[in-house]
């Protein structure tokens, strides 16, 4: 009897930890979802993909937090740009991107609301809203992207960052150690994580009541 409660409460326990790795596994990220969506529109018109860099990501990530959570001057006449200098100043170092493989920004795309929404919606709906930028993304002298969505400080207002680069894949952007320092709030796209930009809560209660799932049957299972 014994041996069966243990095996049953290792059958649970397998299967927990299996559903969490297969969760992680997963690219459950808005930044990836984003570049999902637009390279099925480049590839839609025989465009080549384009590589998805975690490095370049990252650095897209930091480029919306140089905008310090103002959506005023995003778009517009007001219209800002972060100082070219700090891709090598702050972006890079944040990032452990390794400063000499920064290569030619060809593009970027950036959106700002108050509203968060889906990575496709956010594609068709926001990014793409003028001819200006579906012809950004249209061009062939693009070879990589990086992505990053970010709410400020987990809430509104939620910022949309694309960045291209004609960069060669395994030369540019090239991280410390081969692995992107993930930076929170935010999601950037590339480099494997699971992440919600939106806020941390809908991941953490899913992974909790998992395991508290596991937990409650295997109590049951005990006869506790
Ligand atoms: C690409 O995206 C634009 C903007 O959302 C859309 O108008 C167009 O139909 C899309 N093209 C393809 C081939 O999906
Ligand atoms: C592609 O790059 C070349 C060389 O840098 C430049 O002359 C050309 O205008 C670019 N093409 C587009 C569509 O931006
Ligand atoms: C990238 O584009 C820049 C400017 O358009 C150009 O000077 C450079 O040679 C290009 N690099 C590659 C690797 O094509
Ligand atoms: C890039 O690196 C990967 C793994 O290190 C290698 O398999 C691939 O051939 C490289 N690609 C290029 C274009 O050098």
């Amino acid at each position: 009897m014994a041996t069966f409660f243990l095996l049953l409460f290792s059958l649970l326990f397998f299967s927990a930890s299996a559903h969490i790795h297969y969760v992680a596994r997963v690219t459950d990220n808005p930044a990836d979802q984003l570049v999902a969506a637009l390279n099925d529109n480049r590839t839609a018109k025989k465009e080549s993909t384009l590589y998805d860099n975690p490095g370049l990501g990252c650095i897209a990530l930091q480029y919306i937090k140089a905008y310090q959570g103002d959506c005023s001057v995003v778009g517009g006449d007001d219209a800002k740009k972060p100082f070219e200098s700090q891709f090598a100043d702050t972006f890079a170092p944040n990032c452990g991107v390794i400063a000499s493989t920064l290569s030619q920004i060809t593009g970027r795309l950036v959106a700002c609301q108050s509203k968060y929404v889906e990575p496709s919606k956010a594609f068709s709906e926001i990014l793409m809203k003028d001819s200006k930028s579906l012809e950004i993304l249209h061009n062939k002298n693009h070879t990589e992207v990086g992505a990053a969505v970010t709410g400020t400080d987990g809430g509104a207002p939620y910022f949309w960052c694309v960045l291209f680069s004609n960069g060669t894949r395994n030369s540019s952007f090239t991280l410390e150690g081969g692995e992107a320092k993930i930076t929170k709030p935010g999601c950037f796209s590339g480099a494997n994580d699971v992440c919600s930009s939106a806020n941390d809560w809908p991941r953490s209660i899913t992974l909790w009541s998992y395991i508290a799932t596991a937990f409650i049957a295997a109590a049951y299972a005990f006869g506790l």
